[in-house]
């Protein structure tokens, strides 16, 4: 595991850029795991700069996403499709056809993810994952239980993350409950996995993933083993090294 521990959000987000930019450099056709959320947003902004200033070319990557709520369309302002579009794939030259997210409109769920966990193994698995993690240790939307789930599947969200996200929604009621993730297989055979981490809220989390016990009940923990994980992170997150 290596850490870099940065002033800011600002400067965190460059450094995890940096190292998605030379990922992308040194293979142009990667396969790019990308998660949505707060964390990664300033990261986007500086791969969007790069890609504008033909300093960073996407259009042979192909992108994986973590996740996608169930029953929201691609349309929908809150669905992850949209948050990708809007925030990154609208602004860099790669192809839509590259780009994957869950089918949130699915007819049927275990078809779903049988067809996601196909591509992911199709695509030649994940080059290089980037995740933030929840505050209750979820990456993905891999929730806190008793396994660690390895593929892709339908999942309930728990309590912590209705109440974590609903700041996005008019009212909490409107959080969908159930989402879909990728399993904890495509992240662990990622071949390198790359983590932002921001706040001193997220603070107690990471200290409880990377010091403590690996263990389901803290899904990020696994990410220990992982022999190429990156931890990029601001003071206020890292405060406990
Ligand atoms: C999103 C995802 C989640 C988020 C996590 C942290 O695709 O996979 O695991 O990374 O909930 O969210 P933020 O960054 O908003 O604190």
């Amino acid at each position: 595991m290596r850490i870099y521990k940065t002033s800011d959000y600002n400067e965190m987000s460059r450094k995890a850029a940096h190292i998605i930019a030379a990922q992308v450099t040194l293979k142009g056709q990667s396969v790019l795991g990308l998660a949505t959320g707060s964390s990664p947003v300033g990261t986007y902004k500086r791969l969007i700069e790069l890609n504008s200033n033909k300093d960073l070319n996407f259009s042979e990557v192909f992108t994986v996403n973590l996740d996608e709520y169930k029953g929201l369309t691609p349309e929908h302002e809150q669905s992850y499709r949209y948050f990708m579009n809007d925030n990154f794939f609208n602004h860099i030259n790669i192809k839509a056809e590259n780009t994957h997210v869950p089918d949130g409109m699915a007819e049927n769920p275990e078809l779903e993810c049988k067809r996601y966990e196909e591509l992911i193994c199709s695509l030649g698995g994940i080059d290089l994952q980037l995740l933030g993690i929840g505050h209750n240790g979820h990456i993905g939307f891999n929730e806190p239980g008793a396994d660690f789930v390895p593929c892709t599947h339908c999942i309930s969200l728990t309590e912590s993350t209705i109440e974590a996200n609903k700041r996005f929604f008019d009212d909490v009621e409107q959080v969908p409950r159930e989402a879909y993730t990728m399993g904890i297989k495509a992240i662990m055979q990622a071949r390198c996995v790359l983590m932002v981490i921001s706040g001193k809220e997220k603070a107690l989390i990471a200290k409880e993933s990377f010091l403590g016990p690996i263990t389901p009940q803290v899904p990020a923990s696994i990410l220990q083993l992982h022999n190429n994980f990156i931890l990029v992170g601001d003071e206020a997150a890292l405060s406990w090294l």
